[in-house]
Order: C-alpha cells, then sequence, then structure tokens
C-alpha cells in the first residue's frame, strides 16, 4: 500500500530512537524509499549504521560534513519526501519546530519541506505535560503537522504516564491510512459523546465522575479516519480535537442531552462514549455554599437518559452505547442494550486494570442484540474504536475493505 513512496524518517536523541530501526525495517518491507535524517544527540542512541543497513541508504546527521551527493542535499531531501515521519520527536525537537528554528540538519530539513509531517512525541510524562510542549504541539497541529500519540504507560525514567513514543505498527498504520486513505464512511455523518458531564452544585463545585473522555476522542479519531464527518459533544477534558473533528463543548448532562438531540435527526452514526451524569443537584446555589460545621444534605434530580430517548427517536440510525459496570458485566450490559434501544452496546468492567476510566488502554466486548459477543483483548482505547468502526460499516450496510 506505500509501494514507491519516499519517506523521510526524522530520528530525534530519545531512548526511543530504538525503535526507530525497527519503524525502518517495517517501512522497507512495505516497499518504500526510506532516507534517515537523525539529530546528533539521536547518535548518542542508536548507530547511524544501523538505521543507514535497514534504510540501505546514507543517514544524514551533519550538514557539513563531506556531501553525500552534489546537490544540496537537506533541500534535495526535503523537496523529494512524499511525507516526512518524525519518531521519536523529543519535546526540544517539537520546540524547534514549533519555533522554524534550522540549526542542524534535521530541523533544516523539517523547515524546507513541503510533504505532509508526521511527529510521534517521545518524552518524559512531565515534560510532555509542560504548558510549553503541549502549546508547541498545539501550535504544530494548527499548522497541519500531524500527531501520532503519544502513548501512555512505563517509561524509561522508571515513571509511568502520557509521552511514550507510539509503537512503529501503530505509526505505519496510520501512514497507510493516510495513503490508502478511507472512504469506508465518508459522506457518513456521525457524532460522539465523550468524557464526563459535571454538575453544579454552586459556582466553584460539581458533581462529576472519573472519565478522561480518551475513549471518545478515540471513537471520533476512528470514525473521522474512516471518512465520516464527525461532530464530537465532549464534557470538559485535557484532550485536544482529533484533527478534523468539530468539537461541541458542554458541561452538564442537560446541555450534552440538548447539542447531541439536535443534531441527531441529520445523524448516520451515534456513539453514546460519554459517562453522562444520572442525577443533579435539584438547586445550584447562586454563590459558594459556606461551611456552617452542619451536615448537608444535597438532594439530587435525574437527568433526561440521552441515549435511552435516542433509542426512542431513532430511524435509520446506528446508534451504539457503552455500558461502564463494575459487577454482572454481561446481565447489566444485555439490560441496558435491550432497554436503550441500540444497535450495538460497547462493556466495559471498568475495575479490571487497564480497562475503563483514565487508562489509555480497555478491555471491551461488543453485544448486539441478535446476541452475537465479540470479546477482544486490553488493546489501545484507538484500536478498539477502530474495530467498533469496522462494525460500524457492517451495521450501515457499507462493504469493508481490510
Ligand atoms: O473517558 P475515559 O476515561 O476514556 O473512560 C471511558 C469510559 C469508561 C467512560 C467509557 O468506556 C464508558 O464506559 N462510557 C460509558 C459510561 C457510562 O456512563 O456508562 P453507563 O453504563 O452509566 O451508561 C450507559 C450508556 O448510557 C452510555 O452510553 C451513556 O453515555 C448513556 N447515558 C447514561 C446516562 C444518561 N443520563 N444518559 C446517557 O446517555
Amino acid at each position: 500500500m506505500l509501494t514507491g513512496k519516499k519517506i523521510l524518517v526524522g530520528v530525534s536523541g530519545g531512548i526511543a530512537a530504538y525503535k526507530a530501526a525497527d519503524l525502518v525495517s517495517r517501512l522497507r518491507k512495505m516497499h518504500t524509499e526510506v532516507h534517515v535524517v537523525m539529530t546528533k544527540s539521536a547518535t548518542e542512541f542508536i548507530a547511524p549504521l544501523t538505521l543507514r543497513s535497514l534504510s540501505a541508504n546514507p543517514v544524514y546527521v551533519d550538514m557539513f560534513e563531506e556531501p553525500k551527493l552534489w546537490n544540496v542535499e537537506h533541500i534535495a531531501l526535503a523537496e523529494k519526501a512524499d511525507v516526512v515521519v518524525v519518531a521519536p520527536a523529543t519535546a526540544n525537537l517539537l520546540a524547534k519546530m514549533a519555533m522554524g528554528l534550522a540549526d542542524d540538519f534535521l530541523s533544516t530539513v523539517l523547515l524546507a519541506t513541503r510533504a505532509p509531517i508526521f511527529v510521534a512525541p517521545a518524552m518524559n510524562h512531565a515534560m510532555y505535560h509542560h504548558p510549553a510542549t503541549q502549546r508547541n504541539l498545539k501550535l504544530l497541529q494548527e499548522r497541519g503537522i500531524h500527531l501520532i500519540g503519544p502513548d501512555s504507560g512505563f517509561q524509561a525514567c522508571g515513571s509511568e504516564g502520557d509521552g511514550r513514543m507510539s509503537q512503529p505498527e501503530e505509526i505505519l498504520q496510520t501512514l497507510v491510512r493516510f495513503f490508502v486513505g478511507s472512504s469506508q464512511l465518508k459522506g457518513k455523518k456521525a457524532l460522539v459523546t465523550a468524557g464526563g458531564t459535571q454538575e453544579p452544585l454552586d459556582p466553584v463545585r460539581f458533581l462529576g465522575n472519573r472519565s478522561s473522555g480518551r475513549m471518545g476522542y478515540a471513537v471520533a479519531q476512528a470514525l473521522q479516519e474512516a471518512g465520516a464527518e464527525t461532530v464530537l459533544v465532549s464534557a470538559p477534558t485535557d484532550l485536544p480535537t482529533p484533527e478534523g473533528v468539530t468539537r461541541v463543548s458542554v458541561h452538564t448532562a442537560l446541555e450534552m442531552c440538548d447539542e447531541v438531540l439536535s443534531r441527531f435527526s441529520e445523524m448516520d452514526v451515534v456513539v453514546k462514549a460519554a459517562a453522562v451524569a444520572d442525577y443533579r443537584p435539584a438547586v445550584q446555589a447562586e454563590q459558594k455554599i459556606k461551611k456552617d460545621g452542619s451536615n448537608r444534605t444535597i438532594e439530587l434530580v435525574p437527568n433526561p437518559d440521552i441515549l435511552a430517548e435516542l433509542g426512542r427517536k431513532k430511524t435509520s440510525q446506528v446508534l451504539i452505547g457503552f455500558a461502564a459496570e463494575t459487577e454482572n458485566l454481561l446481565a447489566n450490559a444485555q439490560e441496558k442494550m435491550l432497554r436503550k434501544n441500540v444497535n450495538l452496546l460497547v462493556a466495559n468492567d471498568v475495575t479490571q486494570q487497564g480497562a475503563g476510566f483514565g487508562s489509555p488502554t480497555n478491555i471491551v466486548s461488543f453485544l448486539f442484540p441478535d446476541g452475537r459477543k465479540i470479546d477482544f483483548p486490553q488493546m489501545s482505547k484507538l484500536e478498539v474504536a477502530r474495530h467498533l468502526v469496522t462494525e460500524i460499516a457492517h451495521l450501515l450496510g457499507v462493504e469493508t475493505k481490510e
């Protein structure tokens, strides 16, 4: 699917640089022409010889070493690439890209190229969440640079969190989707809900839940990648909006209900991954509630069940629900599937390690009203989302091309 493509792989100096060898090897196996540019620091982590051998091409590091070809090499490489992939992209390199600096071979190529650029960030979680890095990533995305990952999990520094470089297979899949494109759901309109609603008690406090929004954001990304025009109705999260997706921000279940219901009739698919509060405080205090040492009781009133309402209203739409369970997973999920009249229900036992709220991965089962059930092992939420898109395509009667 990538045969003949000229791919320029940029490698910057982080421990994940060793994964670049796997990426280059996989790209070559897909019959691409691979050229590698490394930063000086990257050569401390992996030898240029390794990447030269795997790419079967010279590796570029130094602007001023004896040229390997007659032409101005950084410009020639920048111009001939069909795509540039920087993996790993360190916080430092991302900052240089955001600033437009060009003080070595790789940063110069990145400034000179007009080819699409993909970056796979890799860094310690504190560096990843630093406002400067987040601002740089946002800026790069606004300029049309594609972000791959990062993943979460164990980090070389010994801590756990966001910032691990995406696996080479994931990077490859992203490139394949970019070049081959997916028109699977082209012409279809999709709406996804994500995150946990916040039900205000007073101007500074709310009742909420532990949803990070990751699952819903992954579903929105996968639907968009499959060609669907995708709207994401999102409760508050820290996540960047997936490229090409239209985000509508809400806080409460009532706001989410309004946004979803007003769009429902024009949708082909609705996926309700949000954790919606079943109840809200009966009264929202106008001023901050003062403590007086006495016990307090909060009266709660029920929120609308948005999914059940969609289930009642649906005509031709494919309706997907999620069930977050802590006990009797299958029995409870099956009951929800029938009661809310959905075409597919994604059940997750949120007490399992590696599943549910906040986790970068999930462990799910897809349940169908005809009694079918598909169990999936632990996988990234994006992978779950891509499996879901395959099922959505079947439910819409769209031919899938694997
Ligand atoms: O956001 P993450 O940190 O990635 O976590 C993912 C997740 C655990 C939130 C997600 O995988 C998930 O399970 N989402 C559904 C959470 C939930 O509210 O489940 P529920 O079993 O309470 O609700 C069942 C379904 O009805 C859901 O599709 C929910 O969106 C919907 N619902 C529930 C209540 C309500 N008032 N209105 C609704 O539409």
